[in-house]
């Protein structure tokens, strides 16, 4: 070769803008999809391997997107087995804005399109309110005795805490939480990870993957207390 490759790369400006420039083509919300349905489809796989008993709980669900897409892998992966799907949502978006990006009025939802989604689904139920109201009914608590994933999408810490509350006793040996935004933080510095960090400090558990910007897979093995 007359030249070096890596050495012609390395000093060219014209390829660096170049690369930056198709690197930045696709939009990051893209990506950002893309990433947590991979890590929605491929959790549901290693629960089915591992048979991890539970269900199935999603906690933001807005247009239904990543609940419709939920249901398609369980059909795919599950085939006849059903497990059941409970969708919680406010569709009325959070019960407080304290940051830049997740406000409400960019997180309304869509009540009866999840709602249409979940009537063609014997196993699905949507559950609409905030979690701080919903997850108090007594039947519900009865119903959900185990879980096997838990996808949490809802973007703050206030509305995580509710739901670590209520999903920590019912959680299955080698059960998946999916959480996005978990590094995320609000204006009054909280994040989901340290409400995760203080419910399941004496928790066994181990981060098993990562998603898009700030979203984690975590393996839980059981509570030490
Ligand atoms: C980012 S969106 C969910 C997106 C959805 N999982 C998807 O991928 O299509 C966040 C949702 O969480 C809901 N949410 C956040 N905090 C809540 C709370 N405390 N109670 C009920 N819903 C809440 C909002 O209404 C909003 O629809």
């Amino acid at each position: 070769m007359l030249f070096d490759l890596k050495d012609l790369v390395k000093n060219n400006t014209f390829l660096h803008n170049l690369a930056s420039i198709v690197s930045n083509l696709v939009p990051t919300f893209i990506i950002h999809n893309f990433e947590k349905f991979k890590a929605i489809r491929f959790t549901i796989e290693n629960a089915y391997m591992d048979s991890i008993d539970g269900d199935y709980l999603e906690f933001g669900s807005l247009t239904g997107s990543s609940l419709n897409h939920a249901i398609n892998c369980y059909k795919k992966i599950y085939k006849k087995e059903n497990v059941k799907i409970f969708a919680f949502d406010s569709f009325e978006g959070f019960p407080e804005d304290n940051h830049k990006i997740f406000k409400s009025q960019n997180y309304t939802g869509n009540y009866e399109k999840v709602k249409k989604i979940a009537l063609r689904h014997s196993n699905c139920r949507i559950i609409k309110g905030f979690f701080r109201n919903t997850l108090k009914d007594d039947n519900l608590k009865k119903e959900i005795k185990k879980i096997s994933i838990t996808f949490i999408d809802c973007d703050y810490a206030i509305s995580s805490k509710d739901i670590f509350e209520f999903i920590k006793p019912k959680l299955s040996y080698g059960s998946y939480l999916i959480i996005d935004d978990f590094h995320n933080i609000d204006f009054n510095k909280n994040s989901i990870s340290k409400e995760f960090n203080k419910l399941f400090n004496k928790s066994d558990y181990q981060i098993t993957g990562y998603f898009g910007l700030h979203g984690v897979i975590i393996r839980f093995f059981g509570n030490q207390e």
